[in-house]
């Protein structure tokens, strides 16, 4: 028999892109090169020499996407403004040409019935603003805020609902810890730097907007529960930590004014003291919270870890993604309830949630068949619907992503989108799951056997 799970009658059902995953065109029009553009083009950083020059030539082609999506019935899209085509250096002038783009696209969307969401920040800081310190000068605060402020003015109200910074932990600890991302500095020092300056441009960004339109103003975490690998005093004690390191250094300033405990020990001589005046911009009340959720940490005690002195353990009996993530839905319910119980009363959005499985780089002609992401895809939306049974307010979900994009560190060889897309032609098929998450809007629920 048939079951049909159905949403609260104003679920907002969306798809997640970031500008340099799909635009290309980076330098187009006048923008200024972004961290990622330097990042991407220096030999041996990015898998296969890949780079986002290309992409999926969305700059070129929004309009061709804007129709798929309303093929789709997407009630919102999810997209990245790159902060260099509008402030080519980061700061100062702006490029008209690149603040004529997001307004195209969002009176676009407007008129196709799709509600636009902006993230101001999807880690293409400009490459002008790194060379004066990026993340780690105390002043992209005020250009970060100025920035948002120019965003907010030029497309206030038409913008639905606006995002500072997408994913704080994934920025301060691949751009500055591991290196992985960019900038790609590897420093246990300026984490945390970068932690901070990250939040206060945050609160910043926040006031900026504020003063020009009504339209809610929030952020998106990357939450990650841990759970202990085992019941034993050492693994939980890792958890806890690993819970601080991820979870707890984002959640705790923006909503309690103040760093877990557990960051001294954690970093040591590197964790820096703050001016406490920096908790009151960072505290600067939000209209809702952006949950970007992907998998759990399964944690053991692992004392040759840096900061976290815990490691991921391997489960058995779990399904994984291609990324190597565990596909963990309870997880995503628990971070959820987690939020609502212990956080906020804000309204949260799950801003991202997918999977990398493989797909042919060439769509079949009988189209591309992608059962393991409908099944990931439906065992979360069942998460986020159980969640909202046991009291979250959670009032969207944007699956990630809209279509395969540049994957950052790992280039082309992800595919997490609902649409395939073939890079040599730069052609799109709606996957199945693309098809099955049609159905999931149109019905405003997801059905099981
Ligand atoms: C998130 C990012 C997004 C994408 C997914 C897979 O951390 O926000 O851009 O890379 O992971």
């Amino acid at each position: 028999m048939t079951t049909h799970h159905t949403f609260p009658p104003d679920f907002l059902w969306g798809a997640a892109t970031a500008a340099y995953q799909i635009e290309g065109s980076p330098l187009a029009d006048g923008a200024g090169p972004s961290i990622w553009h330097r990042f991407s083009h220096t030999p041996g950083l990015v898998k296969n020499g890949d780079n986002g020059d290309v992409a999926c030539d969305h700059y070129r082609r929004w309009k061709g996407d804007i129709a798929l999506m309303r093929e789709l019935g997407l009630g919102a899209y999810r997209f990245s403004v790159a902060w260099g085509r509008v402030f080519p250096d980061g700061a100062g002038a702006v490029n008209q040409k690149g603040l004529d783009f997001y307004r195209a696209l969002v009176d676009q969307l407007l008129e196709a019935g799709i509600e636009p969401m902006a993230t101001l920040y999807h880690w293409d800081l400009p490459a002008a603003l790194d060379d004066r310190g990026g993340w780690l000068n105390r002043d992209v605060a005020s250009w970060f805020s100025d920035y948002a402020q120019t965003m907010a003015r030029a497309l206030g109200d038409r913008v639905a609902m606006w995002v500072t910074i997408n994913e704080p932990w994934v920025i301060a600890t691949g751009g500055y810890l591991h290196g992985g991302l960019a900038p790609g500095h590897r420093n246990r020092f300026e984490g945390p730097i970068a932690t901070h300056n990250i939040l206060r441009a945050h609160g910043a960004g926040v006031r900026a907007c504020r003063a020009e339109t009504k339209a809610p103003v929030g952020i998106v975490l990357n939450l990650e529960p841990k759970y202990p690998a085992s019941d034993g005093e050492a693994d939980v004690a890792a958890t806890r930590r690993a819970d601080a390191f991820m979870n707890r250094q984002y959640l705790d300033p923006l909503f309690r004014g103040a760093y877990p405990v557990e960051m001294p020990e954690l970093f040591g001589e590197a964790w820096p003291s703050h001016p406490v005046s920096d908790f009151d911009l960072i505290t600067t009340p939000i209209d809702f919270l952006g949950v970007n959720y992907y998998s759990r940490g399964l944690t053991k005690d692992d004392p040759g870890v840096a900061i976290e002195r815990a490691s991921r353990v391997r489960n058995p009996s779990a399904a994984y993604t291609e990324m190597g993530w565990e596909v963990f839905p309870q997880g995503l319910s628990d971070i959820l309830v987690r939020v609502a119980d212990e956080y906020t009363n804000v309204p949260l959005y799950v801003t991202e949630n997918g999977a990398a499985f493989y797909d042919p780089p060439v769509a079949l002609a009988e189209g591309v068949d992608d059962p393991l992401r409908v099944a990931y895809l439906r065992e979360h939306l069942l998460a986020v619907r159980d969640a909202i049974t046991r009291g979250a307010e959670v009032r969207g979900y944007f699956a990630w992503s809209l279509m395969d994009n540049f994957e950052w560190s790992e280039g082309y060889a992800r595919r997490f989108g609902i649409v395939h897309v073939d890079y040599a032609t730069q052609t799109r098929t709606v996957k199945r799951s693309g098809r099955w998450y049609a159905d999931v809007i149109r019905s405003n629920g997801v059905s099981t056997n």
